[in-house]
């Protein structure tokens, strides 16, 4: 521990998505993916619930992934001014169809596997510990065709090809790995979550639960494989965090609240404990849910549970049982009830520091294992003056706070965090919304909603602030 009050090896750094950044959809070979095919736009929501089929590129509509911010082309430049922050890791996820365009082949496209390698290299030549998340959010579109997404059970064999591959030629060059990025969106957003497009009269409870379960033994197969091929290596769950708190003190609204946090905190259950809650197994009773499984794979499950527990955080949510409480606030992905005490970010997000603080102790005391704080941060508009300069001081605040939290529940509560990766390091484009003026970043691009811009890159107030922060091993936030 330093005086500081984070552990000396405390990995500080920035987050990003490949689908969000990296643009470049169909260069050296990549596949098409879900994340390729969601445009921006009201119709947006309805592709990645999984409720309007979009399986391929429509006219009429604009895809921002297709070239994101070309950090495909840019990763050096970009990487450069990581480091110069002071990045200690960066957070970055695999495009799966990079690696199989298609996902069932038998070999991988050796010009996706040098991209990354390369990648990789870049980031050890600055001293930067890369994080990589398998996958986020991505499925390869001719497994979405072919199989049905993760309902089908045949997703085994090609995740664990994936994973075979990635772990086996980035032995050494990689040591941290998520399986799959907020796990619990399967519930929220199944197209996005597990490649899943749902029939008319389908029962989409079912298929949202047993494309979980594939997932969820997947993450064992990859903590298997990763131990068996680097005992190096340590793996990572991933939630989208963010506990709930009852609306009043009303028993009903505490039953909900503990209700709702069980519906997230399911899956790091079984990826962290190794076996279904009871809870779960009453609640398939009681509503007909029927999820195919075999004794391999509660094996599985059980033998090879995660390492560390990471977790994004954006705010905190609100339950109530009474549907006259029903003023909602926009969140990320899923809405909840309103809390009259917190302010909200210009896109709805109520702003909670202590909700951190809170949601650390409550995976703390829930499985005792190292965290891994892997998003969070301020989605908002940002102006840049005549000179192109960005004064991100509502950022710089927003941060200041969390970060203020995340040392309290080191320092006064005891947790163990292993380090901090704020979302979106550099402008990307959105996940929930696909647009680019919403921004997180401590760099600015210079492109809009529509695709205009030089794709300049440009830092922002906030950037020699998080410098100073790294510098200083977060002592000093001013
Ligand atoms: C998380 C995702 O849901 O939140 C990211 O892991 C996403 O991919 C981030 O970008 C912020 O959400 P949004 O909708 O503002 O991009």
């Amino acid at each position: 521990m330093t005086s500081n009050g984070f552990p000396k090896d405390f990995l500080w750094g920035g987050a990003t998505a490949a689908n969000q950044c990296e643009g470049a959809y169909d260069a050296d070979g990549r596949g098409l993916a879900n994340v390729d095919v969601v445009p921006i736009g009201e119709i947006r929501f309805d592709v990645i619930t999984g409720k309007r089929k979009m399986l391929d590129f429509e006219e009429g509509y604009f895809y921002p992934a297709k070239e994101s911010i070309d950090m495909y082309h840019r990763y050096k430049e970009d990487i450069a001014l990581f480091a110069e922050m002071g990045f200690k890791t960066y957070r970055l996820s695999i495009a799966w169809t990079r690696i199989f365009p298609k996902g069932d082949e038998e070999t991988p496209n050796e010009a996706g596997l040098i991209f990354y390698e390369n990648l990789f290299k870049e980031c050890r030549k600055y001293g930067i510990e890369p994080l990589v998340t398998i996958t986020h959010f991505d499925c390869p579109i001719h497994l979405i065709k072919t199989y049905g997404g993760w309902r089908s059970r045949q997703m085994l064999v090609f995740y664990e090809r994936l994973c075979r591959t990635l772990f086996t030629r980035y032995k050494g060059l990689v040591k941290y790995w998520l399986t799959f990025n907020e796990i619990n969106m399967i519930l929220h957003a199944p197209f996005m979550g597990a490649g899943l497009v749902f029939e008319a009269g389908e029962d989409e409870e079912t298929i949202k639960y047993q494309a979980a379960h594939h997932e969820l033994v997947a993450s064992s197969i990859a903590t298997k494989l990763a131990h068996e091929i680097d005992p190096e290596n340590k793996i990572g769950c991933m939630l989208a965090a963010g506990d709930y708190y009852p609306y009043t003190p009303n028993p009903k609204d505490v039953w909900r609240a503990l209700e709702l946090n069980r519906d997230n905190y399911f899956f790091i259950d079984v990826q962290a404990r190794g076996e279904y809650p009871n809870y779960a197994k009453k609640a398939w009773e009681r509503k007909g849910i029927k999820v195919e499984m075999i004794q391999e794979d509660l094996e599985l499950l059980k033998n090879y549970t995660v390492d560390f527990i990471s977790f994004s955080y954006y705010s905190s949510r609100v339950a109530s049982a009474d549907p006259k409480v029903n003023e909602e606030t926009q969140g990320n992905i899923f809405a909840s009830v309103k809390n009259p005490y917190l302010d909200a970010s210009e896109w709805g997000w109520q702003i909670d520091p202590l909700g951190l603080r809170i949601t650390l102790n409550t995976i703390w005391d829930r499985y005792q294992k190292p965290m891994f704080i892997v998003e969070n941060g301020l989605g908002a508009v940002d102006t840049p003056d005549e000179n192109g300069y960005v004064a991100d001081d509502y950022r710089i605040d927003y941060l200041r706070s969390h970060i203020k939290a995340m040392r309290d529940a080191i320092n006064l509560d005891g947790v163990e965090l292993l380090g901090y990766t704020t979302w979106g390091c550099i402008d990307l484009v959105s996940a929930g919304t696909g647009e680019m003026k919403k921004r997180y970043g401590f760099i600015y691009v210079d492109r809009d909603n529509d695709g205009r811009g030089t794709l300049k890159r440009s830092k922002k107030k906030s950037f020699d602030w998080y410098k100073k922060v790294i510098a200083s091993q977060g002592k000093d936030l001013e």
